[in-house]
């Protein structure tokens, strides 16, 4: 993506209509009409018309099924695109204070949500290509139509105006009910000896560091902490060299062009990490305990945790804990 279609893509955010603009702002609270936004966003989510080819829905790529992430390395995308990086999970991202795995330029949500829609390299769901055929769909769908007036009191004008209601949805997705949130809150029994084993073990090693509770990330909107936290050049290339990085993983150097910047990537939440294999930003680990062991490895050549990891055991029991970070409730009821 280059930068000026980014920047592009920022003043369309600005200029929304003024239906849509200051409703969260609104002092009065209105339960049913919240309600009704958020099962308009839900719909459009799962709505494949969204997207030029027809068939692919934010759904396709963010499965429910997979913490709204999916089972692939690399997403395709409408009309066939493979994505450069691999899908995370929604999850939480409404509490995130930068976007992606490497584009620093994306500060709300609300911009985030422009680059699937409208971001064309690779396409994800390539609404821009040709917005009056998708309108068009749109129009004849009456329900759609209905709500989207009762809520903003005017008709569907423009693709952006799916956006509003798509954040409200994504906004939605909170997962803080895993079993390690249980024994945090006090129930000691909840956790296996060798998930307690293993949460000792991540922080011993450093690890908390980077993925730092509750969401285990350090890019919470609540921190004061800045840009040059979130995104951690870590190296993921075996031969130590980032220049031999393929496109998908220059990181951060795509968007500053800065040298010392190829390779950093944003440090992902680890809140339902069991579910989302493949793993980093290129989904090239298949496993989670294969993941640890090669993140570990290569964390500990940079100097960059506490001590060396135990292999053989602790790298198991870290992966007892991670799983413990799997949401309850939460992946059944959004
Ligand atoms: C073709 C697969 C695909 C489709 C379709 C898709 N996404 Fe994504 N999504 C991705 C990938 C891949 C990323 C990470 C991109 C990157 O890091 O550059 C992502 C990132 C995101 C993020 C940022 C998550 C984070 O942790 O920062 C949000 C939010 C998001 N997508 C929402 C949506 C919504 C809403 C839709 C539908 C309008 C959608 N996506 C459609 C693949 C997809
Ligand atoms: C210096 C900061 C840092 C430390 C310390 C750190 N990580 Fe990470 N972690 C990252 C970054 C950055 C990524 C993404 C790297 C990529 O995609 O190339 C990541 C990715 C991961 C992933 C893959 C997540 C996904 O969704 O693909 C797991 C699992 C993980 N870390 C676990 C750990 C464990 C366990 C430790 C301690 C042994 C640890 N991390 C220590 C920064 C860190």
């Amino acid at each position: 993506m280059t930068l000026w279609l980014l920047a592009a893509l920022l003043l369309l955010a600005c200029g929304k209509p003024a239906a849509l603009r200051g409703d969260r702002e609104s002092p009065k609270r209105d339960p049913s009409r919240e309600q009704m936004e958020l099962e308009l966003g839900k719909s459009l989510f799962f709505e494949p018309l969204l997207s030029h080819d027809g068939q692919t829905a934010c759904a396709s790529c963010h499965n429910p099924e997979h913490a709204f992430a999916d089972s692939r390395a690399l997403s395709v995308g409408s009309d066939g695109h493979v994505q450069v990086k691999n899908t995370p999970s929604l999850f939480n991202v409404g509490e995130f204070g930068a976007f992606t795995w490497s584009n620093p330029l994306l500060r709300s949500l609300e911009q985030q949500l422009l680059v699937p829609l409208f971001v064309d390299e690779p396409r994800e769901m390539g609404a821009g290509v040709n917005p009056e055929l998708i309108l068009s769909r749109l129009a004849s769908q009456t329900k759609t139509q209905q709500v989207f007036e009762a809520l903003y009191g005017r008709k569907l004008e423009h693709i952006r105006d799916v956006v509003r209601p798509l954040e409200v949805f994504v906004r939605s997705l909170s997962s803080v009910d895993s079993p390690w949130d249980s024994y945090q809150g006090g129930e000691k029994g909840v956790l296996s000896e060798e998930a307690q084993q293993g949460w000792t073990v991540f922080q011993e090693l450093g690890c908390v560091s980077c993925h730092v509770p509750p969401l285990f990330t350090n890019h919470q909107t609540n921190t004061s902490w800045g840009l040059e936290i979130f995104f951690q050049g870590i190296g993921m290339d075996e031969t130590g060299s980032h220049n031999t990085f393929a496109r998908g993983s220059w990181g951060l150097f795509e968007f500053t062009l800065k040298e010392e910047d190829r390779g950093k990537f944003r440090v992902p939440s680890l809140r339902n990490v069991a579910l989302t294999a493949p793993y980093f930003h290129d989904g090239r680990e298949v496993d989670l305990l294969r993941a640890i062991e090669s993140h570990a490895s290569v964390l500990e050549a940079q100097g960059l945790l506490g001590r060396a990891l135990r292999e053989e055991t602790e790298a198991g029991l870290l992966e007892h804990f991670l799983g413990s970070l799997t949401g309850t409730e939460s992946l059944h009821h959004w």
